[in-house]
C-alpha cells in the first residue's frame, strides 16, 4: 500500500538533501562553505559527521536565529557570515582546504511566507521583495522604471509571454494610485488574455522581479566564479536551481570549463594543459518521485555539480559575456 507523509507546511525541508551529501562525501571530514545557510539544513547534516568544519553565509539577516542555535551545538566547528555569496572572495580562507562549496538557490519557504517580504503574491501590502542586503526594493522598480525597462524584466526574467501588456497597464495604473501587492496581483490577472490553469497567472510576474530585486543572475555568477577560485584541487561545487535561467547559468559555467576554454593563462611553462573541471554527469540530477510527494515545492529543483582537477586558480571565463543580456537589464537599477 502506497503512504504519502504530509509534512508540516511551516517549515522549510532541504531539497535533495542525501543526493548532496553523498556527491559532497563529509564522512572524509574537511570545510565546506554553504553559500546559502538559510534554515541550515545542510550545514546540520555536515556538522554531523566528525571532523567537518562549514563556513556558512546568508544575505538574510534572519538566518542569525538559526545559526545561534547551531553555533550553541558546534562553537569549533562553525561559523556563520551575514553576507552575500558574491563576496565570497572577501572571506579570509588562510589555509583552509575548501573541499565543497555548496549553493541552494531561491527561497526558503520561512521567507517566502514572511508578509514583510512580499515575496509572494499571496502576501499583503507594500512591494518589497528584498532578501536581504540589497539597495532597492520591488516597489521602486515598479514605480521607477519605465515601461519598456518593465516588460524586458518580465520577458527575460519571468519568461513571460504577455510582458507587453502587462508593462503598460502597470505604467497607466501608477498615475492615480500606489500598487501593492495586490494592485499588482489584479493588474496582471485583468491583463493577461490567456490564462493558464496549472500556473497562477502572477507567478511569471512575481519570479523576475525577485530576480531584479536581488540581482540573482549577477549573485550567481560571481558566485560561481569566486566557488571555482576557493575550493581546492579534488573539492566539489553543487549548485541547486530552481528556475531555468539559473539552471541555463550553471550549466553553461560548468560545461564551458569542463572543456578546452578553460585553460588558466597563469599554468605553469611546461605543464601539460588541462580543464578547471571534471564534469561527472552532464543530465542535472532530480529529487525521487517520494520526495516530490513529500515536498511538492521540491519538484522544479535541479541539482549540478563539478570536481575542481586542477589547483589553479585564475582561469578566463567567458560566462559574462554569454549572459550578458541578463546582466544588462539587472543594470536598469543603476537609475534607481
Ligand atoms: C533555499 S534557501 C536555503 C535552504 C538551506 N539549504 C536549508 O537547508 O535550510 C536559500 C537561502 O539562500 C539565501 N540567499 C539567496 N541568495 C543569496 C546570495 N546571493 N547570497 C547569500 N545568501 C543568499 C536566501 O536568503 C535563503 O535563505
Amino acid at each position: 500500500m502506497k503512504t504519502t507523509i504530509i509534512l508540516d507546511m511551516t517549515k522549510h525541508y532541504p531539497v535533495l538533501l542525501n543526493e548532496l551529501i553523498s556527491i559532497i562525501s563529509p564522512q572524509c571530514g574537511g570545510t565546506f562553505i554553504d553559500c546559502t545557510f538559510g534554515q541550515g539544513g545542510y550545514t546540520k547534516k555536515i556538522l554531523d559527521f566528525p571532523n567537518t568544519k562549514v563556513i556558512a553565509l546568508d544575505r538574510d539577516s534572519e538566518s542569525f536565529k538559526k545559526a545561534e542555535e547551531i553555533k550553541s551545538n558546534f562553537e569549533e566547528r562553525f561559523l556563520f557570515k551575514n553576507m552575500k555569496f558574491s563576496q565570497l572572495d572577501n572571506l579570509k580562507l588562510k589555509n583552509e582546504n575548501i573541499k565543497g562549496v555548496i549553493f541552494d538557490l531561491g527561497y526558503s519557504y520561512t521567507q517566502i511566507k514572511d508578509d514583510k517580504k512580499g515575496l509572494s503574491f499571496d502576501s499583503v501590502g507594500e512591494l518589497n521583495m528584498k532578501m536581504g542586503i540589497n539597495d532597492f526594493s520591488a516597489k521602486e522598480a515598479i514605480n521607477m522604471l519605465d515601461e519598456k525597462e518593465l516588460e524586458k524584466i518580465f520577458k527575460y526574467f519571468g519568461e513571460e509571454k504577455e510582458s507587453k501588456r502587462i508593462a503598460h497597464n502597470i505604467v497607466e495604473d501608477r498615475k492615480t494610485r500606489n500598487i501593492t501587492t495586490e494592485e499588482l496581483v489584479r493588474i496582471i490577472e485583468s491583463s493577461k488574455r490567456k490564462k493558464n490553469y496549472k500556473m497562477n497567472s502572477s507567478t511569471k510576474i512575481f519570479q523576475s522581479l525577485r530576480i531584479f530585486v536581488n540581482k540573482e543572475i549577477s549573485e550567481l555568477i560571481y558566485g560561481l566564479i569566486n566557488a571555482a577560485k576557493i575550493v581546492k584541487k579534488d573539492g566539489i561545487i553543487a549548485v541547486v536551481t530552481f528556475h531555468s535561467l539559473e539552471d541555463k547559468i550553471v550549466k553553461y559555467f560548468f560545461k564551458s570549463l569542463s572543456e578546452n576554454k578553460s585553460i588558466s593563462r597563469y599554468m605553469p611553462k611546461g605543464k601539460e594543459e588541462t580543464n578547471l573541471f571534471k564534469l561527472i554527469n552532464k543530465k542535472p540530477i532530480n529529487p525521487s518521485v517520494k520526495e516530490v510527494n513529500e515536498n511538492p515545492p521540491s519538484r522544479s529543483a535541479k541539482l549540478r555539480y563539478v570536481v575542481k582537477k586542477e589547483d589553479f586558480y585564475n582561469f578566463e571565463t567567458d560566462i559574462f559575456e554569454k549572459f550578458n543580456y541578463l546582466v544588462e537589464i539587472e543594470n536598469y537599477s543603476k537609475k534607481l
